[in-house]
């Protein structure tokens, strides 16, 4: 989809739907400006509309070049939110998608948001919104998407162009990562999800190394070579880097994805209904890394960023690992393994530890890790811990706020000590599972024990993958992850200024 900023009038705007953002006082003004721009079929549709966030009215217009007018409330407009603006822009999308529009123009709305900001939520809105995943659809009626949208402003100001810009960057990265995750398991394999990590990487200028299993043996990385001992096809573990020049940081950022391409839970089986059924998605933390640092290089930001993905299946194969085995870990700690199904926290302990190795500044680990999570906040938000290293505090706040302006809501949880409790084995340093209370927690203490450096962790398994659809995310891979991680590292790059 070609996007582009204009500061024509409405009026003047040629496309086939024309998305106009209206919030209740302009409504409840008269929408004289529409009047004027479209005549008076606005005055006459303004009685089946209020302006708030939901509301959607579609117009023929008396005057104008537009064919169509969409007018999608927005709420209040000094309560006005970015995320109100997604929304609204989602829903014009829905509009101009069943009416086929090849041309849609979307206005910027006064509001008390930052033109840009407000460019590139509509953006993200719009695009995200239009998302479709329809590889596997032989039949029925394909949908035809946008080819081009114009954002109008009377804003002068090139940050509206910057906005729309970045809006798109980030959009296209999310809709490569909800691709990824909507790929049947047979289609991402270790080894063709790295051929995928490649190609993305060739494609937005980042490098990637991609280790086989015998460097992974070499490596010692003993969680996941546990995990993938049930599977037909060998582990991969990708590193992603993007190292520009003008860096801020001269140690290195880190982002691990959980990268478990199907999740059958391995000899401690998953039931079929509810639970195995969408485990494709369990790569999804990968994917959100691999979108994030898609985007982080379209976006050219200003930091050394590098990417650890540790991937492979979990099955019950004949060699599969099993409840009681011990494992030796890539740090040298040793696991129980007291249930095969809480694999994630296997690979990602190695990649964490391996982590260590470039003395990073900081690593935040992305992963669809435990069932409870999505007890906990349901598909609305992620659960994000951290480790007592120095600036605990501010790095949840930074994240908190990251969700915040991204829409990639997080939530966080606590870390106490005590939680370590529930982790004592009788037999090793360690043992992988917990118990049933505060699931989400022990899985991130157990990682815990991987790290020596500033970490966030970020638990996605309710928000990745969806059920319902919800705004401009569809139902399945939602791409959750990708706006927060580049929001949280834009953030962080500027802090560095
Ligand atoms: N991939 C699952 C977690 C998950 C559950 C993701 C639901 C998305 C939706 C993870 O590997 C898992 O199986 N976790 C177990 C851990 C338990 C055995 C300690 C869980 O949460 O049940
Ligand atoms: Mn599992
Ligand atoms: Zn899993």
């Amino acid at each position: 989809m070609k996007v582009s900023v204009s500061t024509i009038a409405l009026a003047e705007l040629d496309v086939d739907v024309l998305i106009v953002p209206v919030a209740m006082e302009h409504v409840a003004d008269g929408l004289e400006e529409l009047v004027e721009a479209f005549g008076t079929t606005v005055e006459r549709g303004r009685i089946d509309i209020k302006g708030d966030t939901g509301d959607v009215l579609v117009l023929y217009p008396d005057s104008g070049t537009a064919k169509r007018i969409v007018l999608v409330g927005i709420g209040e407009m000094s309560e006005c939110s970015l995320e109100d603006l997604r929304n609204a822009a989602a829903a014009g999308a829905a509009s101009a998608a069943k009416v086929k529009a090849e041309t849609v123009g979307i206005s910027v709305p006064d509001t008390d948001l930052d033109g840009d900001d407000a460019a590139q939520a509509l953006v993200e809105g719009f695009m995200l919104g239009s998302y479709r995943f329809e590889r596997y659809m032989t039949q029925g009626e394909e949908t035809v998407p946008a080819q081009r949208l114009v954002i109008q402003t009377s804003d002068q100001d090139k940050q509206v162009r910057r906005g729309a810009d970045r809006g798109r960057i980030v959009a296209e990265a999310v809709a490569s990562a909800r691709d990824l995750v909507n790929l049947s398991p047979d289609e991402k394999t270790p080894t063709l999800l790295s051929k995928a990590i490649e190609k993305s990487a060739k494609k937005t200028g980042y490098e990637v190394t991609v280790w086989d299993k015998a460097l992974i043996e070499e490596e010692g990385m003993g969680g996941l070579l546990a995990v993938n001992r049930g599977s037909q096809d060998p582990p991969t573990f990708s590193v992603l880097e993007w190292k520009p020049e003008h860096a801020r940081n001269s140690r290195p950022v880190i982002l691990v994805g959980k990268g478990v391409v199907y999740d059958t839970g391995g000899l401690s089986l998953k039931p079929t209904k509810g639970s195995m059924d969408s485990m494709k998605s369990d790569m999804a933390g990968a994917a959100a890394v691999i979108g994030a640092m898609e985007a982080i290089a379209k976006l050219e930001l200003p930091l050394y960023v590098i990417g650890l993905i540790p991937a492979t299946d979990n099955r019950p194969g004949e060699r599969a690992y099993v409840p009681g085995d011990i494992v030796k870990m890539h740090s040298g700690k040793t696991v129980e393994v007291l249930n095969t199904d809480a694999e994630g926290r296997m690979i990602l302990a190695d990649a964490l530890s391996y982590a260590q190795s470039f003395y990073p500044e900081l690593v935040m680990d992305i992963a669809t890790l435990t069932g409870a999570a999505v007890v906990a906040l349901g598909e609305v938000a992620a659960a994000t811990m951290t480790n007592v290293e120095k600036g605990a505090e501010e790095r949840l706040a930074a994240m908190v706020s990251a969700g915040q302006a991204s829409g990639d809501l997080v939530h966080p949880l606590p870390m106490f000590d005590e939680y370590n409790e529930q982790l004592k084995s009788t037999v090793a340093d360690l043992k992988n599972v917990g118990g049933r209370a505060a699931g989400s927690i022990t899985a991130a203490k157990f990682l815990e024990h991987f790290v020596d450096y500033p970490w966030i962790h970020v638990d996605i398994a309710g928000p990745a993958f969806l059920e319902t659809a919800r705004g401009y995310r569809p139902v399945g891979g939602s791409g959750f992850g990708v706006r927060l991680i580049v929001q949280f590292l834009q953030d962080y790059a500027e802090k560095k200024r």
